[in-house]
């Protein structure tokens, strides 16, 4: 049914993962369009009152947006990409069924900020964090900049998006970023059993408390801008230096323009 996910319900939490193992589960347009079909489902399907996020292979959950599909965008179509992006990452955060990011692995760009827009995170021990659009010459266009400094504060958001270093699962859960790490076999057992705990309660409690949750100091505006300013990166030089570096395997020469 889907070309780039596997998705399975068992005991009625539904696993979605993110099958593009070569190319370390990037997230292209297919990846984007199916990923906002499943949330569909588990918002639709009642035989399904609970969602994990994760990706295939062991080695990624996701390393970001897929770089190959940035070359040659406008400003407008770069635009568009976060828009897009934000809206099912926003049907992602505001499911009012629990959705658990299964951390396995690299969450890095468009990754990290995936598991940031589901409601907590979970991870491997050997997972590796970050946002790295900077070395793009980007910024995240997936809410990076407003989830990230929610969940670890001002001062560690500003560090982290500024310096795209990667970071491990050690930091990330000293930072807020993920609530527990386990070990790679005991990943999808924990979540299922968090989960299961959580969808024995009453779901309109459950549903109620994502939603208060959600609404605490959330505005439009940070979001908006973030649609804004990731466009505008896309008519600069540097951004096209950035994108060709990565496929080309080099280090990029930024020039400021
Ligand atoms: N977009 C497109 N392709 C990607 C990708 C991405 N975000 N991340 C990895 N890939 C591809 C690589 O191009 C490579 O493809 P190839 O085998 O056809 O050359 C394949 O996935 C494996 O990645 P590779 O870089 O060879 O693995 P590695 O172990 O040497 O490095 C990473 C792993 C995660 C450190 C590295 O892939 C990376 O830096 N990825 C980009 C991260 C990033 O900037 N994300 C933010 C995007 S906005």
């Amino acid at each position: 049914m889907y070309e780039t996910l596997l998705v399975t319900t068992e005991e009625s939490i539904c696993t979605i993962t993110i099958n593009r193992p070569d190319k370390l589960n990037a997230i292209n347009k297919t990846v984007m369009s199916e990923l906002g079909q499943a949330i569909d489902e588990v918002y639709n399907n009642p035989a399904i009152k609970a969602a994990i996020i994760t990706g295939s292979g062991g080695k990624a959950f996701v390393a970001g947006a897929d770089i190959s599909e940035f070359q040659g965008l406008t400003k407008e179509q770069g635009t568009a990409l976060a828009q897009k992006g934000h809206d099912i990452f926003f049907k992602i955060e505001r499911s009012p069924k629990p959705i658990v990011a299964a951390v396995n692995g690299f969450a890095l760009g468009g990754g990290c900020e995936l598991a940031l827009a589901c409601h907590f995170i979970i991870a491997t021990d050997n997972a590796k964090f970050g946002q790295p659009e900077v070395n793009l010459g980007l910024i995240p266009g997936y809410g990076g900049t407003q989830r990230l400094v929610q969940v670890a504060g001002k001062g560690r958001a500003m560090e982290l998006l500024m310096s795209g270093r990667l970071f491990s699962a050690k930091e990330a859960l000293s930072y807020g970023v993920a609530v527990e790490v386990v070990t790679p076999g005991e990943l999808l057992i924990r979540v299922k059993e968090v989960l299961q705990t959580i969808i024995d309660k009453a779901p309109i409690a459950i549903s109620n408390v994502i939603t208060c949750v959600n609404s605490f100091d959330h505005t439009q505006k940070g979001y908006d801008l973030e649609v804004k300013l990731f466009g505008d990166c896309f008519a600069t030089e540097d951004m096209k230096e950035g994108a060709a570096a990565f496929l080309e395997k080099r280090k990029p020469a930024f020039k400021g323009q």
